[in-house]
């Protein structure tokens, strides 16, 4: 590049990171993800090692972070607060890895290695033990004042613990929201129509900087050390794992992703397993910090402009990125649901090209405001499905569109309705939309349920639109002509679908019944269901009450399941795959005794056994348990309190068994 045009470049490069550290340090509005941030600083850090005397003192390469709020009082670090370089990939940590050891001069280094927390950096200053002062990093050399805040976080020690601390210490740290607090955090706001936030760490830098302390302390805020500032002589360390250790052992917690390396490989095999982790991990990290351990040696290596040279986040790839809406389109899922998507430009986000991102439901888009031709910061986290955080607003064409929810389903014409509890919109087609026929076969095939390998939704989709099937009894009645015959399909792909629905007839009762896509069942109900019922028969004859005696089912999955079965087109289909030989291991744990097949109830509470156990002691011995009293019960089991069932019982003139009568029944068998 000529000079000229780097000079234009670095303007302007300037300008625009000025305004987004404004808006991200200051503001806590941040208008960017932090990968786009990352790009423009390291171009411009690039251009300006090019061009050296390009740089001035007022580049924000030269100065760290960006002005303190003003409402908080500012305090000066004793040690300035600093940042960390960036690597992306294995390259580059290796020649920082170099870089370290030709500096150093030696052939042999020691890296502490730790989970990069992604939340907001404070400094806790403690003096005889007793927290005094918290500050924000601020702009590195000056930060807020948080004292008040800090004092509500209950990882923060008020004192600390031991007596093994220097008289005065800084310990360092970021302040962070876990995941599952996060969540429940944003669900309140929106409940009470306050601020949502895009991420933990947004939400965690937003209620740190609260003014009212009480404020602060209704949040779920964490904190976890990553290192020290000032601290006084009268306590010496020799490495930075030791500093870490000490911290933890006065009372503050450290993160456990840590550990001390030593070759390269290791450095970035931590790395890898750490990103495996990531996505099961409480809190938010997006990289792995490597630092030199030894302090001596990170004393000889120092600093160059914000960072150590000593240190170096590697970066996970961002899990955020910047693209644009082409269209938003409605998809209608298996019970009819209909979810906004937004298609999107492509993106490489999350490690993936992403093509569509989910709007959830009508509510979301509304709040977000979100429009086809807008530029948006689009996430994809861990195997989370991709979804549009929010709207740049100020990059929005003049002549955009809200969007409306059509009122007509986009596939089969029916119309859509609202029901006053639900926040989604429902096609009313039922089996006439062809999308909730084509999704409910998609989901019958799916991993989770029959695992009918290599018949993916494109697969079914052409199936389907091409008459051959409608519903997932007429898969296995697809033979090798008709599947050949269709486009872009070989003979051996053709034998291979063949294969995999042979393969799929023996599966087990659960997958088969989270398979059939019965409203709200989902994996773990089914597997409640199968377990406690044993057979499909028993589940498909239960009674409300039987159900609900199930741990998992309330009165809505229950309502749910009763009405799909009584539903005689559902249970045509059952009985048609059953023709073909569909199955499973059957699930009755029965015993030829003199109890198999008397139906057992059981109410009130047992003393020596809880209901769960003797049921399965009854279902072992070839028992039936039943949840209501009917001419068809043989004994009522009463425990302490029983209810209504002991009185029907005793007018029914079924045998009543109290519960050491229970007992001798039991051992006699
Ligand atoms: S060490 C002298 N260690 O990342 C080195 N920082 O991008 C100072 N961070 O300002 C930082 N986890 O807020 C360090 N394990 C960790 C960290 C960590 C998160 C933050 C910290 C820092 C920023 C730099």
């Amino acid at each position: 590049m000529k000079k000229a045009d780097a000079r234009s470049r670095i303007n302007e490069l300037r300008l625009v990171i000025s305004h987004h550290n404004h808006q991200y340090h200051v503001q806590d509005k941040p208008e960017v993800p932090d990968a786009e941030y990352d790009r423009l600083f390291r171009e411009l850090s690039q251009l300006e090692s090019q061009f050296p005397d390009l740089i001035s003192d007022d580049s924000p390469t030269q100065r760290v972070g960006a002005k303190p709020l003003k409402q908080f009082a500012e305090i000066e670090h004793r040690i300035p607060m600093l940042s960390l370089g960036n690597v992306f990939n294995e390259d580059e940590m290796k020649a920082f890895y170099q870089r370290v050891l030709d500096r150093l001069n030696i052939q042999e280094i020691n890296f502490s290695a730790e989970a990069k927390l992604d939340g907001l950096a404070i400094s806790l200053l403690y003096e005889q033990g007793k927290l005094i002062r918290a500050a924000t990093r601020g702009d590195g050399q000056q930060g807020e004042d948080v004292t008040l805040n800090a004092r509500t976080i209950k990882s923060i020690p008020l004192r600390l613990i031991g007596n093994d601390y220097p008289s005065v210490i800084e310990i360092r740290g970021e302040v962070i929201m876990d995941k599952q607090d996060f969540m429940a955090f944003n669900e309140k706001q929106k409940i009470s129509d306050s601020k949502i936030f895009a991420n933990p760490r947004n939400a965690a830098a937003g209620s740190l900087r609260q003014l009212d302390p009480t404020e602060t302390a209704k949040r779920p805020l964490s904190f976890m050390s990553y290192g020290i500032g000032y601290y006084s002589d009268d306590v010496q360390f020799e490495s930075h794992s030791e500093i870490l250790d000490r911290i933890l052992t006065w009372g503050l917690p450290v993160t456990t992703e840590r550990r001390r390396v030593s070759t390269v490989d290791e450095c970035i095999g931590f790395y890898h397993e750490i990103s495996k982790k990531r996505a099961d991990l409480k809190y938010e990290i997006d990289g792995v910090v490597f630092k030199v351990d030894a302090l001596k040696f990170q004393k000889i290596m120092g600093f160059i402009s914000r960072a150590p040279r000593w240190a170096i986040a590697y970066k996970f790839p961002p899990e955020e990125e910047i693209t644009k809406v082409v269209d938003i389109e409605i998809q209608v899922g298996r019970t009819g649901a209909l979810t906004p998507v937004a298609r999107l430009m492509p993106v490489f986000v999350g490690g993936v090209t992403v093509t569509n991102a989910t709007l959830h439901n009508y509510d979301e888009v509304q709040r977000k405001d979100v429009r086809a031709g807008d530029t948006v910061i689009v996430r994809r986290a861990g195997d989370v499905i991709p979804e549009v955080v929010s709207v740049i607003k100020n990059k929005r064409p003049a002549q955009s569109k809200a969007f409306c929810m059509p009122q007509n389903c986009p596939d089969c014409g029916s119309a859509v309705f609202r029901s006053e509890d639900e926040a989604v919109f429902r096609c009313s087609g039922g089996l006439f939309c062809p999308s909730q026929c084509i999704q409910s076969i998609i989901h019958f095939a799916s991993r989770r349920a029959m695992n009918i390998e290599g018949l993916g939704d494109k697969l079914v989709e052409q199936l389907y639109r091409e008459g051959l099937v409608k519903n997932v009894a007429d898969l296995f009645e697809l033979n090798l002509e008709q599947l050949s015959s269709l486009e872009r399909m070989g003979d051996k792909s053709a034998q291979n679908l063949i294969d995999a629905l042979e393969k799929s007839k023996h599966t087990k009762l659960d997958k088969f019944l989270y398979g059939l896509g019965i409203r709200e069942v989902g994996e773990s109900t089914a597997r409640a269901l199968a377990d406690y019922f044993g057979t499909l028969e028993l589940i498909m004859n239960a009674s409300n009450d039987d159900l609900l005696a199930v741990s998992d089912v309330g009165p809505v999955v229950a309502e749910n399941i009763l009405a799909f079965f009584k539903e005689s087109h559902n249970r045509e289909i059952i009985t048609r795959l059953q023709t073909h030989n569909i199955r499973w291991p059957e699930n009755i744990k029965t015993a030829d005794t003199s109890l198999s097949g008397k139906t057992f109830v059981l109410t009130g509470t047992l003393l020596n056994m809880t209901r769960d156990d003797a049921r399965n002691k009854l279902l072992g011995l070839g028992a039936k348990v039943s949840n209501s009293v009917s001419k068809n019960t043989d004994y009522v089991i009463v425990g302490d309190s029983p209810g209504s069932k002991a009185e029907k019982a005793e007018k029914l003139g079924v045998v009543i068994l109290d519960e050491k009568a229970f007992e001798s029944l039991l051992s006699s068998i």
